[in-house]
């Protein structure tokens, strides 16, 4: 990496940020096209948020990532927004357009793109079960709903959540079936039956949260088992879906895709996605990959 005079930053601004695999991800990726970019992370309280995007601007940055507890607040400090970030009612990716910073929402796309470069996976037509309504599940859930499945059943621990999220998609989004059903193993084993899809959003199965004990044997042949954990990578979902022999996804694709997203959109440049996945493998640590 070569720091000099027109060296450009891109930033991610979290609380806690100190984990974060996208430093390790995106300067390489800068280093391998020879783009005078550095990416590095800042730890931004709540407080300090309005100050920090104003440094985006004033510092003159080339746009930054946003995550954990951010994302919905930024919003109100940018420019302006595209669609997928207005819809998912939460930013995570600012582009600095010569001083106008305008936040988009790579999630939801990247998910997409990565599950279908994976599996294969075409939403169209087909039912998907969602596990989890919290941010993640947001961003994914409209992504999916834009690409025209025929039906969703949306679950969570928390009824409500999953019933707002299912009646506000639901009037966007008239021709997809949605529904909601108890996050309880009856009901999941029910659903899972003629599923085509299943995602998990929330944040159980991850290293030292609870296990997700979801009937992965219900499940047809041929369908698709998706996880956004990747701490670990494998996790456990996963691993009973492969025994089964159904296609897996996992959370590592999904964030090398959203930032492969916003690699683009910060250089123009079309983002080396195998050679960041391979750096994010590797910053993950020995013994994550399969
Ligand atoms: P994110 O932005 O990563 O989606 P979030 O908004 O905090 O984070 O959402 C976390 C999701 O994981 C929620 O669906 C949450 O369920 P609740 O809405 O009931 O909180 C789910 N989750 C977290 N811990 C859980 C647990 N122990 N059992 C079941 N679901 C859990």
């Amino acid at each position: 990496m070569k720091i000099d005079g027109r060296t450009k930053l891109v930033a991610i601004f979290g609380d806690p940020v100190e984990h974060t695999l996208s430093p390790a991800i995106h300067n390489p990726a800068f280093d391998s096209l020879g783009l005078n970019l550095v990416y590095a992370p800042f730890h931004v309280r709540p407080v300090d948020l309005k100050a920090a995007v104003s440094s985006i601007r004033a510092l003159g940055f080339a746009g930054a990532n946003i995550t954990i507890p951010h994302k919905e607040k930024v919003m109100r400090f940018l420019d302006d927004l595209d669609h997928h970030a207005r819809e998912a009612g939460a930013v995570n990716t600012i582009v600095n357009k010569k001083g106008r910073l305008i936040g988009y929402n790579t999630d939801g796309i990247g998910y997409l793109l990565s599950l279908r470069e994976d599996t294969g996976f075409a939403v169209r037509g087909k039912k998907v079960i969602i596990l989890g309504a919290g941010g993640a599940s947001r961003a994914i859930f409209y992504a999916i709903l834009d690409a025209k499945p025929g039906s969703v059943v949306i679950s969570n621990r928390t009824p409500k959540r999953a019933e707002d999220l299912a009646r506000e998609f639901g009037k966007k989004f008239k021709k997809t079936v949605i529904w909601t059903v108890p996050f309880e193993k009856s009901f999941l084993s029910e659903e899972a039956r003629d599923a085509d899809l299943l995602i998990n959003t929330t944040s159980l199965g991850m290293m030292s949260q609870g296990r997700l004990d979801f009937p992965v044997d219900h499940l047809p042949e041929g369908s698709v088992v998706s996880d956004i954990v990747y701490r670990p990578l494998d996790t456990e979902l996963l691993k009973r879906a492969r025994k089964r022999g159904l296609k897996t996804h996992d959370g590592l694709s999904m964030l090398v895709r959203q930032g492969s997203i916003g690699f683009e959109l910060w250089t123009g440049k079309k983002a080396p996605v195998e050679a960041m996945k391979k750096a994010a493998l590797k910053a993950l640590g020995p013994g994550k990959a399969r």
